[in-house]
């Protein structure tokens, strides 16, 4: 068993390390402050290879494999939550199953955009009365003729606003259950598509995440995605590797806090000493480096099982639940050793453990990765 980085692994690191250094540290605390979206830095993302970079290069991806992508996820995730959400779902829920299922005319008009980070894309399949469980899709696709007539709202969608491509799960027939759902490419403009509100979040306040309406929207039948009822499938598949994607997140949102505290820890000083020389500090420090390091390869075992063809659903399931656990422990306590430092902005781990609770709720929540893990142990 190997666990050393490869030289790609590593430049991949010292890249996503010095992009998140000099271009998304720089004004992270306005944009949290004023929920502004991180429009240019995510536009060097795409200019840099970060928003496709598991697409053959055919599409212009980046061509590489999935630990590369965990890898790049961590070092932004521990500077900017905000900006790496919108990579993960470029990433993996958008580029993934485009590439994987959409046609060859489908990838030329939007995958070769998407991967080159001229457009953002958006996953929808939330709904006001359809988050956990997914197959309660109220919104529906009726066909007629040579397109679909597409009704309904979609709630939660990361990238709400900045996207310009949209993968819009739907029924097309209610009759079937979750064999009767569908997936669709939007674009932003057309006729009855519209933007809903901005959510105001506790945490990720740089994401704009917003509800999407669509009111007789005509989608021509080639912008349905594989044949009709493989919505579900979809969606569930693309959400397999996603959570790889945001247990990465979760991950850099973690070791982000410990590094802060580490370095904070040797500066501070108390009762004589850096903080660093007293055992109650000591401890949470190792306990917050087990603990990281334990997430970390369980996030790197799902991404390789997932470059080695396997199956890692299971993986990735565990591999979120546990990295957002690990996300949430290790910002409080980043928080606790910073004292009441650590309690206001300017130091920044107050935002990464507003960032860490997100980890647990979306694409999954911890629940419903206990759902997925049971149900394979029990099988
Ligand atoms: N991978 C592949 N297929 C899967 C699957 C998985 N992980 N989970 C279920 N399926 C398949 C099943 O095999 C079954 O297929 P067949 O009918 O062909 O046998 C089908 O899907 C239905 O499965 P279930 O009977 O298990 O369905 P269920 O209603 O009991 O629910 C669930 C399954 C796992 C709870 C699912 O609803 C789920 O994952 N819910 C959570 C949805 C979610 O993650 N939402 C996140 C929103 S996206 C987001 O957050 C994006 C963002 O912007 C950041």
């Amino acid at each position: 068993m190997n666990f050393q980085l490869t030289e790609e692994h590593l430049a991949v690191q010292e890249a996503a390390r010095e992009f998140a250094q000099s271009e998304l540290l720089p004004g992270v605390i306005a944009r949290d402050t004023e929920a502004k979206f991180p429009q240019e830095q995510i536009k060097k993302m795409g200019e840099l290879g970060f928003m496709g970079m598991m697409v053959d290069p055919k599409y212009n991806g980046g061509g590489m494999d999935t630990v590369s992508y965990v890898i790049a996820m961590e070092e932004l995730s521990k500077i900017d939550a905000s900006a790496s959400v919108s990579m993960s779902v470029n990433n993996s829920l958008v580029c993934w199953g485009l590439e994987k299922y959409g046609s060859e005319a489908q990838k030329q008009k939007y995958l070769t955009r998407l991967t080159s980070g001229e457009v953002l894309g958006a996953f929808c399949l939330s709904e006001p009365e359809a988050g956990s469980d997914a197959t309660s899709q109220k919104t529906s696709a009726a066909l007629e003729g040579d397109h679909y007539i597409l009704n309904g709202t979609k709630n939660w969608i990361t990238n709400g606003s900045s996207a310009s491509i949209y993968l819009v799960i739907a029924q097309t027939d209610a009759s079937l259950g979750h064999k009767g759902i569908s997936v669709f490419i939007v674009e932003k403009g057309w006729e009855g598509f519209d933007i809903g509100k901005k959510e105001d979040k506790l945490g990720i306040r740089g994401s704009d995440t917003h509800s999407l309406m669509f009111t007789d929207v005509k989608v021509p039948v080639e912008n349905r995605i594989a044949e009709e009822g493989f919505g579900f499938t979809f969606a569930m598949e693309t959400l397999n590797g996603g959570r790889i994607g945001i247990a990465a997140q979760a991950l850099g949102i973690a070791a982000g806090a410990y590094e802060l505290a580490l370095a904070y820890s040797k500066e501070r000083k108390s009762f004589g000493k850096p903080i660093s020389q007293h055992q109650a500090i000591q401890f949470k420090l190792a306990d917050m480096a087990t603990q990281i390091e334990a997430a970390r390869l369980l996030v790197y075992k799902a991404a390789w099982l997932k470059d080695q063809k396997e199956d890692y659903a299971h993986a990735s399931a565990m591999a979120k639940l546990y990295a957002s656990e690990v996300a949430m422990n290790v910002t409080i306590e980043a928080v606790q050793v910073h004292g009441g430092y650590g309690y206001v902005k300017e130091y920044h781990v107050e935002r990464l453990m507003r960032d860490a609770k997100i980890t647990q709720i979306y694409e999954g929540t911890s629940e419903i990765q206990r759902i997925v893990i049971s149900r394979r142990i029990l099988k």
